[in-house]
This record gives structure tokens, sequence and C-alpha cells, in this order.
């Protein structure tokens, strides 16, 4: 494996560059990515382009034996740009326009902004791509296109550009506006369309706008940004022999489909930082009124990042890069906790054995200037080492073990199906408070953690032959397509899980006119007779045979009918439950409550056994298992030891440290 940091040399006076590099290489770092934000620097006025600095500062870092990621700087057009061009600016819902001083305030439709992004990478990749690389001692090894795309919630715009955009982009799709009043059941107020003229973005609507609609709008803002990337790719690919391609995600990020940004680029990266993402994604993926467990106050939570480690993995089923690992402290939280000596460290180990391949630290130093100032590098603001870069240097220590672990073989047994279509399609209409996507996958996450199961998040499209068990806790759009791909899983041998609200809407966001679960009914093998939701309080016990599953269900249940499965579980109605239906070599359960943790726990152990997961006695909270190869690596993201049973051992981890064990 590799380590590497983002590098701001435009931050730092030229005759600092050589000294950073000199440090940077001295503390075991190899890769150095650059220039992601400095389109002023590099075309300080219209097109008009300076290369020096930046030719500079690569032979600088090249020569101390550092490879170099070149940023594209789109995420941060200058101000010469955005104030002579409006139309580059994006829209909020209620049509305010962003303004020139931060980032990220382009709309990604706009032709301009895409004209002027065209012109910059163009002269860039002319200048720094494979060819001239090779000139450059083959030290310039990829590309990250843009930064984050949709930080800082950018992920819509809603302005006249995309406006129209959206009516070409609904033309491609429905063909006729017949097609389209039908697919989105205009009839319904009146709003029946005769022109694509009269269809707008989603924006300034007095009650919620049509379901129908807004899905097409969510997933058409995503493929505009997925658009505006393949720009960026035709550009730089032809011209960049040896190069790799990648951008740096964001873990649990929900306003873009992930699956179709990663699908061009050669690996996923992304952005993990520890102690912030808490905070953002906490409050979706927890039950409600359920506090965090007590980890060490300066960790963050290793079960929600762990689980956006998993997508990232999943996103292309292979190993990825941490982009920007947090390195300290940050400052964008609402507490920006103290990070102590051994925490980064925790983190690296975690990412390691998540998959990556290459941890790159966000930042080297921290800056004296602006939006950032109380963010930490691996140097203080006076350039003497700051936490990350005492852990980085005890990693170098352990690097023999570290790469050992690297190389161990991955392959997750379970996948989680994570698809944005559900996602946005019942984020649009919950029905019960609380009822988000994300939250529901979390419960089977967390009982898979504790099991020391390792867990793909993949996409409903993905090659799944290779996974013993799938779990769709709820496929909520379930086109014919989707059920014959889980239908081909299942008959090769796989074990498939489904749950509430599966098969419930088409692909344009209406209800289907079939008994639940629409198209995967035969598949389950059993009818939804009815569903409702069960307001906090209200339970209904549970009778079955499997192991620890006890009631009450709550919160959303289904009266089950079983055609061709067998009832596992029944309601204290005597309705069933939960029922398990073979077909071909496999087998397909539907679960027909919304499950607790511990439920979750109960049937997924039960599950494991009978498929031959081989689970770990539970876990103690905050501890989490990573088995790689004939390794497991244990992380104690406590400050008290914690022991985990293993290969029938107990193996104490001390707090905030890690153990592997190895069955040889
Ligand atoms: C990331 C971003 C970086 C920096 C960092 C601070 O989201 O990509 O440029 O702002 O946050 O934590």
């Amino acid at each position: 494996m590799k380590f590497g940091v983002c590098y701001y040399p435009e931050h730092w006076p030229e005759s600092r560059w050589a000294v950073d590099a000199r440090m940077m290489r001295e503390a075991g770092l190899e890769i150095v990515r650059i220039a992601e934000f400095a389109w002023a620097k590099m075309e300080p006025a219209d097109g008009q382009f300076d290369w020096g600095w930046l030719d500079q500062a690569i032979d600088t870092l090249a020569a101390a034996g550092l490879q170099i990621i070149l940023g594209t700087p789109t995420a941060a057009p200058p101000a010469w740009l955005t104030r002579t061009h409006l139309d580059i600016l994006r829209w909020e819902k209620d049509g305010r326009s962003r303004n020139h001083g931060t980032r990220r305030h382009t709309c990604p439709n706009s032709p301009t902004y895409h004209d002027f992004s065209r012109r910059l990478v163009t002269a860039m990749v002319e200048r720094y791509g494979g060819r001239t690389a090779a000139v450059r001692d083959g030290r310039i090894i990829g590309w990250q296109i843009d930064n984050e795309f949709g930080g800082g919630h950018t992920g819509r715009c809603y302005c006249d550009n995309c406006a129209a955009a959206f009516r070409r982009w609904l033309q491609d799709r429905y063909g006729s506006i017949d097609a389209l009043n039908e697919a989105w059941g205009t009839i319904f107020w009146s709003q029946t369309y005769t022109d694509w003229a009269q269809i707008n973005p989603p924006r300034d609507d007095i009650d919620k706008a049509n379901p129908s609609h807004e899905l097409d709008y969510f997933r058409f803002s995503s493929d505009s940004i997925v658009a505006y990337q393949q720009m960026q790719l035709d550009i730089i690919r032809p011209q960049a022999s040896g190069q790799f391609v990648t951008h740096n995600f964001m873990g649990l990020y929900l306003d873009l489909n992930q699956f179709d940004l990663a699908a061009p680029l050669d690996f996923v990266t992304w952005d993990a930082y520890y102690t912030g993402f808490p905070e953002r994604w906490g409050p979706l993926l927890l039950p409600p009124g359920e506090a965090p467990a007590a980890y060490a106050y300066d960790v963050g939570d290793p079960l929600i990042l762990g689980m956006a480690h998993d997508l990232m993995r999943g996103l292309k089923q292979r190993p990825f890069w941490v982009m920007e690992q947090q390195a300290g402290h940050i400052n964008w939280s609402s507490v920006n906790a103290g990070v102590r000596r051994g925490t980064p460290r925790l983190w690296c180990w975690h990412a390691l054995a998540a998959g990556a391949e290459t941890i790159v630290f966000f930042r080297w130093r921290a800056t004296l200037f602006a939006h950032e100032q109380y963010h930490s590098g691996l140097l203080r603001h006076d350039g003497s080492p700051d936490v990350g870069w005492h852990d980085l240097h005890r990693m170098q220590v352990e690097r023999a073990l570290l790469d050992h672990i690297a190389a161990e073989p991955l392959q997750a047994p379970v996948a989680l199906l994570f698809d944005y279509d559900d996602l946005w399609a019942l984020q649009i209409q919950p029905h019960r408070r609380d009822f988000h996507c994300l939250r529901h996958l979390f419960v089977y996450y967390r009982a898979l953690q504790q099991m020391g199961i390792m867990v793909d998040l993949v996409s409903g499209q993905a090659d799944l032959s290779a996974y013993r068990l799938v779990i769709a806790p709820t496929a909520h759009t379930a086109t014919a397509e989707r059920a014959a791909h889980l239908q081909q899983y299942v008959e090769q041998g796989g074990t498939l899980l489904l749950g509430v609200r599966s098969g419930f809407k088409t692909a344009s966001n209406l209800v289907t006119d079939q008994p639940l679960p629409g198209t995967l009914r035969d598949l389950a093998g059993v009818k939804v007779l009815d569903w409702q939701v069960l307001p906090d309080g209200i339970g209904w016990d549970l009778a079955t045979a499997v192991p620890h599953l006890t009631g009450p269900a709550t919160y959303w249940v289904e009266n089950l009918e079983p055609e061709t499965a067998y009832v596992l579980a029944r309601y204290e109605s005597g309705m069933a439950a939960l029922t398990e239906n073979w077909v071909g070599n496999g087998r397909v359960l539907y679960l027909g409550f919304y499950p607790t943790a511990a439920q979750a726990g109960a049937l997924l152990t039960h599950l494991a056994h009978q498929i031959g997961l081989k689970p770990l006695p539970p876990l103690p909270a905050g501890l989490l298992a990573y088995r790689r190869g004939h390794d497991t690596v244990l992380l104690n993201f406590t400050d008290e030891p914690l022991t985990a049973v293993v290969d029938g051992r107990s193996v104490v981890v001390n707090g905030r440290d890690i153990s592997v064990h190895s069955t040889g």
C-alpha cells in the first residue's frame, strides 16, 4: 500500500516547496495530489494560461521522488469568469443564484461552463498528459476530475439552463409528450402537458411536486453531473496513456448516483472524515432516539464510516483509494473534536482493512488563510509535526504488516443492495416519518458488522454471482429487468432476503397495479395482502422457530399470503410474517416487517449458519472485525480494552488500537 498527501503549492512561497517535498519523502509519503482548486492561478485572465508555477511545483515534487496526481480545478471557477457569465452560476430550488466566493457555485448544464472547462482541461492535459509526463520522469501518475461533485449540497441546480436540458432529457426518455403524461400520471390535478416547453424543474411548487416529475429530476440532475464528468473524461483519456483517471467521492452522499459516476473511471477514491460524517449521516442512519454507541470521543463512528467504505468498494466491486484522509481535527462540524495520537492510525488501518489500496492525507500543512484556517494537516500552521504526522511515522514502522494485509484477498460474502431509484422514491414519499432507505440498510449493516461478516454495498445491476447472501431491504422500484436479475442470482444458488415495500413502484414512480410485491411476487412466492404503518408504541407479537427472532413487529408491517413459499414466522393474528421460497438452486426470504437491529441480527445469524458464513460470536460495541484471506483485522474504537473470540480463542484489543489475528 502507499501513502500520499494533498498539497497546495500555490498557498506557500516557492522557496518552501523543496523543503516540503523533502519532508514528505522523509515521512514516507510517495504520492501528492495538487492543483484541484487552482483555476485562477492557471488561467489568471480569460484565455491566458500560466503554467510556469505548476511546471516548477511538479518538477520540485518529482525531483524529491513523489508521484503526482493532478486535479482539474473546475470546482472553483475564477471571478473573471463567474462575474461576466452569470449563466454559470447554479440556482437553488427557490430561484436564488449562488455567488462567487467559495466553490461549486456552478451549473453542470451551463454551456458556458462547459466551454470554459473544456478549454482549460484541454490545455492542462496537453501540457501534463501521458505523452509529456514521460518528459517529467513519468511522475504524473493520474488525474482527479473536479472535486467532490455535489459537495456542499450542490448536487441539483434549478436554473434555466437546467430547465432546457431537462426537457431534452425527458424527450429522450419518453419520446412523446403523451408518453410522459402517461408515465407521470399528469391527469391528476390537471397537470397534463401539451408541449415540452411547459415543463420546468420542480421548483417553487405550492404542494410537493408530482413524485414522478421529482424522481425524474433527481435522475436528470445526477445524469447532468455524470455527463459533465464525461466531457472532461473524453478530453483526458486520449492524452493520458499510462495515467489513471478518478474522482474523489463522498461516501454516503445521496444526491448523485455514485454508481453511474464511478462506472467510466479507473477506480474510486473518496474523502473520509471520521469526526464530521456522524453528524451528517448519523441522524439518517440511527433509529430515532437512539444514541450512537460510546466510542472514544475523537474517533467518529466506525459503523457509519465503515458503511461508507463498503459502499465505495461496492461502486466498482473492487478496492478503492482514500483521496482525503482526515489527519487531525476538521473545521466543518459543530464541535470539531480534537484528535489524539493513535486515532489517525486507527482510521488508516480501518480503511486498509476495508479495501483501501492507497491513503492520501488531507492536507500537508494547516493553511494560514481563508475558509480552512482551523483545519489541521499533517503539519501545524508553523510547519511542525502534528498528530497525523506522528501516526504516519508509526505506520512506517509497521509497514510490513500493512502491506501484508493490503495484499490479502478481499471478497465480501454478503451484498446489500443500494439503489438510488429506491432511495429517491422513498425520500420523496417516505409515508412514515423516518422511513429512509439508508436507515433500513443500516439495520442489516450493523447486524452483519457485529458478526464480523464483510458486506459490499452494490447496485441492483451489479454482478451478484460471488455473494452467498444478497439483502434487498426494500427493492422498491422493481422493474421486470430487476426482478429477472435477482431471479437469475437465486436460481444459480443464491440466498436473497427481500423486505417490506418491495416491488411497489414502476420505473416512473407510479404504483404497480399488480398484487404486491409486484414483479417480485413469483420469485418470492408470496402475495402481500395488505400493509400498514404501526404508530410508535404499537407492535404485533411473533411466533417463529427462527432462534431469538422475537416480537413485536413494529413500525411497518405487511400481512403475507404464501403462494409457493413456506412460512417461517407468523404474527399473533396467524398471518404470515416471514416466508421462504425455493427457486432453482437458491431461495428467497420475504420479511414482512421492518426489523429492529436485534431482529435483523437474529435472522441473519440464522441464515449465516445455514449457508456457512461462520459468524463470529457477537462483537462488543466499538470492536470491528474485517476478514482478509487468513487474517482477521480487529479494530477497537473505544478507549477501553475489548475482547473478541476468533477461531475459538479470546483476543484482547487495546483501546484505539488494532490487532491482527492469523489462522495461518
Ligand atoms: C473536503 C474537500 C477538501 C477540504 C476538506 C476539508 O470535503 O474536498 O477540499 O475542503 O473537505 O475537510
